[in-house]
């Protein structure tokens, strides 16, 4: 069995994806506020990992502390490719459950208890919906919504209040649909755990979802960000987006050391290692004095030979991150505000091309996010 959160991508998501639009569905679409039916996706077993279904279900029910939100704008991550090739083992069954942890939406309705939100308000789901604040609990990381709990891609979902934060005024449901999962863990790694400050350098590797989040972070408040990119035209694309520096990983097998020239031999203050196995040595080989190491992803597998006493000679700090909480969705948001940041879309499906959504992302011809509007 691979790594919980993340697995390498074997098998092709075409024979897998199949998209069930029946002609019952198609009027539900634009009135899903009211009707008693509503339309999600689920997944199903498929001969290999799962697909994703379209399914006519009851509209849910508010109970007296809960909300429903019409959803009107999803994103995809790494994580939700994992799932529907079963990258995860056979000890976690999606079967029925409601894919993609990351959605934004329309308060429709409250029950009698609720203090947090209002109809009309616009939200975001958290991506744990029980980690309010402080440390973890299992029972909060039990709560990945698209996992463990129900997932964002339909009409309509129903929520406790408390799993839910509003969103930035000047973003759009597409856009603050990308905040769940990859900009909180690029907020956490840069700000909470990593305390960036103003004239760092920061690594971000590849041009994915919470890389793209990293550099947007780190450029807005006037640190460094040096991206790196399997493709010389998404490094163009970061330049324009903030990036100090590039380097491309597949033309270039020592890309650290071209990162170490830029940032002028000083090395890098912060990373956001998403890359694992093949990354995190070269990282830790152009890290700072002082420096600090955000474990996130393992796109090329996890693993590595890790050079402990390099890590202590230059005091760095690793630490491990895995999303976050309510209240450090709610300070993401904050600097969002304060900086008018914009996520980087690559490119919005609609809700009937869910299923081409995922083969989009399969292609890794994207930069930034993939979302799907409802
Ligand atoms: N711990 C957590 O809380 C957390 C949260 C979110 C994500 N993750 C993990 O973090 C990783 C990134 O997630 P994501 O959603 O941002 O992924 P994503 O949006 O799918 O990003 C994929 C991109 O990463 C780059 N990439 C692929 N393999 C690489 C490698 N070996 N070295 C450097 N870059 C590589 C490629 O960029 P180019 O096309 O530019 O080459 C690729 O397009 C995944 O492993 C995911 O599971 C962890």
């Amino acid at each position: 069995m691979v790594n919980r959160y993340d697995a390498r991508l074997r098998r092709s998501v075409f024979a897998r994806l199949i998209f069930i639009a029946g002609l019952a569905f198609g009027a539900a679409s634009s009135c899903a506020q009211d009707a008693d039916a509503i339309r999600q996706y689920q997944f199903e077993p498929a001969s290999s990992g799962y697909q994703i279904v379209m399914k006519q279900v009851p509209r849910p029910v508010a109970g007296d502390n809960d909300v429903l939100v019409r959803v009107r704008a999803v994103s995809l991550n790494r994580r939700d490719l994992n799932m529907l090739h079963n990258d995860y083992g056979d000890d976690f069954s999606y079967a029925g459950s409601i894919p993609l942890s990351d959605g934004a939406g329309e308060v429709i309705a409250v029950g009698k208890d609720v203090s947090r939100f209002k109809v009309g308000d616009r939200v975001a789901g958290i991506f744990f919906e029980k980690w309010i604040d402080g440390a973890p609990s299992e029972e909060a990381l039990l709560s990945d919504r698209g996992g463990n709990a129900g997932g964002m891609l339909s009409e309509v979902i129903v929520t406790h209040e408390s799993g839910l934060v509003s969103i930035p005024e000047h973003l759009s449901y597409e856009e603050a649909a990308t905040l769940p999962c990859a900009g909180l863990t690029a907020w956490v790694g840069l700000f909470k755990r990593g305390g960036i400050e103003p004239g760092q350098y920061v690594l971000l590797e590849g041009t994915g979802g919470v890389s793209v989040f990293g550099l947007l972070f780190s450029s807005a408040v006037g640190a460094r960000p040096i991206i790196t990119s399997s493709k010389d035209d998404k490094l163009k694309r970061a330049m324009e987006l903030g990036a100090i520096g590039t380097a491309n990983y597949r033309s270039n097998p020592d890309w650290q050391l071209k990162v170490r020239e830029i940032s002028g031999d000083h090395g890098v203050d912060q990373v956001l290692d998403v890359g694992g196995r093949d990354t995190l040595a070269k990282a830790l080989e152009i890290l700072a004095y002082g420096g600090h190491i955000a474990l996130i992803g393992g796109l090329s597998g996890y693993g590595s030979d890790v050079p402990t006493d390099a890590i202590m000679w230059i005091n760095a700090t690793v630490s491990g991150v895995y999303v976050g909480s309510r209240e450090d969705f709610e300070a993401m948001n904050a600097l969002i505000s304060e900086y008018a940041i914009r996520p980087l879309i690559d490119r919005v499906f609609d809700f009937e091309e869910a299923p081409a959504a995922f083969e989009y992302m399969e292609s890794g011809d994207f930069m930034g996010k993939i979302v799907i509007r409802l």
